[in-house]
Order: C-alpha cells, then sequence, then structure tokens
C-alpha cells in the first residue's frame, strides 16, 4: 500500500516533493489527470466527478491514503467525496482508505492557528490591517474557501483572492517564462488593484504556481511573504500517519507516476523542479 498524490497535472509535484523529502521511505503513487487539465475553469460538479475517478483510480493502484495536492480538487470536491462516496467505498472495498486535502494545512500555516481554532467574536472591534492576497484558479476563487476559512478564524486578517486563468494551464505547457511573468504581472496588479494597495503577504494557492514562485517572487515588492503549502502539507500529513498507524503504507521507498494523458516527456520545467527525469505511466 502506498501514499497516492493528486493533481489535475504538474502542479502536484510541488506538494509531492514536500512530500518525499518528509517520508523519504513511504511508497508513492503520484497521478496526473493530464487528460483533463486545467480543472480550474471547469464548473463544479465535472471537478467532483473527475477528483472521484482519479481516487478512485489510485485506491486501484494501492494507495490507501490520497493526498489532493490540488487546491481547486480540495476546494470543491473534498467535502463532497467525504460526505458519500468515501463512506461507501470502505464499506464495498472492505478496505481503510481516506482522502486528504490541502486547504487545513495552508489555513493553518496562514493563520498561525490550529484548524479547531474559532476566532473570539466578542473582543473589541480590531483594524484590519494585515492584508493576504491570495493567487488561485477560477474555480478556487469562485469557492471563497480561503476568505472564509481565515475569517473564522482570524477577524484581523482581510483575505482577497484573484482568480489567474490560464496560468495553470501554460505551466502545464511549459510556456515562456516572459510570457508566464507577464500573465502573472497582469494579476498581481489585479490584485493591488482590488485590495487598493500591495497585500503583506501572499498565498500561491494553486500548486503549479509553486513551480514558478520565482516569477511571483520578481512581481510582487521585495519582501512580500509567500505562504507555501508544501512544507504544511508534509508536516500536516507525516501527524496525521503518526496518529493513524493502522493505514497501510509501505516502506519500500517506491515512487511511480501515472497520468491519464500522454505518458510522454514533460516540460523541462517539471523535471528541473523535481530534480531529474519524469518517466509517467499511461492509466
Ligand atoms: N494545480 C491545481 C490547483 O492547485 C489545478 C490547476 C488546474 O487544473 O486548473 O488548483
Amino acid at each position: 500500500m502506498a501514499i497516492g498524490v493528486f493533481d489535475s497535472g504538474i502542479g502536484g509535484l510541488s506538494i509531492h516533493r514536500a512530500l518525499v523529502e518528509a517520508m523519504p521511505d513511504a511508497d508513492f503513487l503520484y497521478l496526473a489527470d493530464q487528460k483533463n487539465t486545467p480543472y480550474g475553469d471547469k464548473p463544479g460538479e465535472a471537478i467532483v466527478d473527475l477528483t472521484r475517478a482519479g481516487c478512485e483510480t489510485l485506491f486501484a493502484a494501492g494507495a490507501s491514503l490520497v493526498v489532493l495536492a490540488c487546491n481547486t480538487a480540495s476546494a470543491v470536491a473534498l467535502r463532497r467525496l467525504q460526505s458519500g462516496w468515501l463512506a461507501e467505498y470502505r464499506r464495498t472495498s472492505g478496505r481503510k482508505v481516506n482522502v486528504l486535502g490541502i486547504i487545513v494545512p495552508t489555513i493553518e500555516a496562514a493563520t498561525g492557528l490550529p484548524w479547531e481554532h474559532a476566532a473570539d467574536r466578542r473582543g473589541p472591534k480590531i483594524e484590519k490591517l494585515d492584508v493576504i492576497g491570495v493567487f488561485s484558479t477560477a474555480a478556487t476563487a469562485r469557492s471563497r474557501v480561503y476568505e472564509i476559512e481565515i475569517d473564522k478564524r482570524r477577524d484581523d486578517l482581510a483575505v482577497f483572492t484573484v482568480a489567474c486563468s490560464g496560468l495553470a494551464d501554460m505551466i502545464e505547457q511549459g510556456a515562456a517564462r516572459e510570457q508566464m511573468r507577464d500573465l502573472i504581472a497582469s494579476y498581481a496588479q489585479a490584485l493591488k488593484a482590488r485590495i487598493g494597495r500591495w497585500p503583506n503577504r501572499a498565498i500561491l494557492g494553486c500548486t503549479h504556481y509553486e513551480i514558478v514562485a520565482d516569477l511571483f517572487r520578481e512581481v510582487l515588492p521585495e519582501g512580500t511573504e509567500l505562504i507555501s503549502q508544501p512544507a504544511p502539507t508534509a508536516q500536516a500529513l507525516s501527524d496525521y500517519i503518526r496518529r493513524h498507524p493502522d493505514y497501510e503504507i509501505g516502506h519500500s521507498g517506491l515512487r511511480r507516476f501515472f497520468t491519464t494523458g500522454d505518458p510522454g516527456a514533460q516540460p523541462p520545467l517539471a523535471e528541473a523542479f523535481w530534480g531529474g527525469p519524469l518517466r509517467f505511466e499511461a492509466v
């Protein structure tokens, strides 16, 4: 049995790399749904259906725990899958399996608070001074997950999200850096215009964006803290596995990469990010 990692494409490698670093002996299966990428411009029901299919593929390939290394799937599909389909899958297969997302560890990192924390609304009114900007896909922006979940926990943080349509696809296709930089700069300016100033901190709320985090750093004012998802997700998963030792996970250091799309070469920026050649198998 293994840990499954799922994304619409190569973006989830940003999370996968941190998981592998944190748990080098664990067996991992990665699935990129490249036949259907990008997810960010799809309707919610389609994202739920594709995410369910991805989890089924990973469970069938031997995963006991699946990490949705995709904000769009985590924001739009995770609760739906946990509330119905997952219980049914466990019942019919008789297997102990689970699906986890990446929003919870990101919110914990952004707020500095445990997920269970609720803001004390009875205190004096606080001026919202600390502004977090979120760069995400259109579907994640539409879900308003970062605004809602951060507001529940901290009333001194204001959150503004900008939907960066087309960016994940450009990264997936390995577009030229200047082209990606121009698009990122235009979304950063759009965010600044919405807020009326630059944010104090920013969340790269799409796992593809982490692969070009340096371009975000170039266009944002110097010193803007980027709240990164891979490290808190790796920490959260390690803690989860420690607390739930009954999930079967092999420790032979297995790494397999699957794609629903073309198993040929991945864009050089993906291999550069991963730090070596990536051989994907077709599913
Ligand atoms: N990498 C994904 C995310 O974190 C999805 C990008 C897409 O397929 O649009 O949202």
